[in-house]
């Protein structure tokens, strides 16, 4: 496998800008190459099948362009297809799921609260990992009907969004949770939104950093890390509009390239 070749990450739209910052702001001289499968978000309502054989599409593209690692910035494409992209393919593949973990360890009221996707929430992998680090915690699982295609249209802040928001987070207020997981790479784009929403003593906590970290630990591993100092290639491809990816990558515009493309 090739050093220089970039990472490659896909969502099935443009959250996983969010997690592609982390992994710039950590990894600052890698090449990498994002795919925005816009054209078929959201994924959350989709069946299990439908998301394997959008991730298999989506993997195939990214190896066709050279990439050395795949990281799936998309929750609800991790929980369902990454056994199968494992599976399939040899190269490593880095996923993304809700922090569950940390906030059940961390939470002193013993309630948690996870909003993410109907495919997340419903996925046999989320339920394996809910199940083992929550004993004696209280969960409550929200599905964030309708704020993926409020974000793919840019709209982060309007009345719509702060409706659904108060909508989305009244049962975790109810049940007195101190940690609200973003289980959604969308979701980090409307956490002011959210600080607005909710009292003071929730902490919102999101994967991001985490997934950089791992990314970083496995390229390490296999001998595929980029040290040396050099102004990467920064390649963004969307299969729709490329409004809403120029409006939430504008600090990077200098910097960065982004294409509409078939895939
Ligand atoms: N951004 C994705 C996730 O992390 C999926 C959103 C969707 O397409 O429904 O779950």
């Amino acid at each position: 496998m090739k050093k220089m070749g970039p990472i490659g990450i896909f969502d099935s739209g443009v959250g996983g800008t969010s997690i592609w910052k982390e992994i710039h702001t950590l990894l600052p001289f890698e090449d990498t190459l994002y795919l925005a499968d816009s054209k078929y978000a959201p994924y959350g309502n989709r069946t299990k099948e439908e998301i394997i054989s959008l991730s298999i599409k989506n993997t195939e593209f990214l190896l066709s362009q050279g990439c050395k690692i795949i990281v799936v910035a998309c929750n609800t494409a991790t929980t369902n297809a990454i056994k199968v992209l494992r599976t399939n393919y040899s190269i490593p593949i880095i996923g993304i799921e809700p922090a569950i973990k940390p906030a059940a360890l961390k939470s002193k009221t013993k309630s948690v609260g996870i909003l993410a996707t109907k495919g997340t929430l419903s996925s046999e992998l989320f339920h394996k990992t809910s199940e083992a680090f929550t004993e004696g915690i209280t969960v409550t699982e929200v599905i964030g009907e309708g704020l993926v295609p409020l974000i793919e249209k840019g709209e982060l802040d309007s009345s719509e969004m702060r409706e659904l928001l108060k909508k989305h987070t009244s049962s975790m207020i109810e049940a007195n949770v101190d940690y609200l997981v973003l289980g959604c790479s969308h979701y980090p784009y409307i956490i002011p939104q959210l600080q607005k929403i909710l009292p003071k003593n929730i902490t919102i906590i999101d994967s991001g950093e985490a997934v950089a970290k791992q990314t970083q630990a496995i390229l390490a591993e296999n001998n595929l890390l980029v040290t040396k100092k050099r102004t990467p290639t920064l390649r963004f491809y969307t299969n729709a509009e490329t409004n809403t990816l120029q409006f939430l990558l504008k600090e990077y515009a200098e910097k960065i390239s982004i294409e509409k493309k078939e895939f």
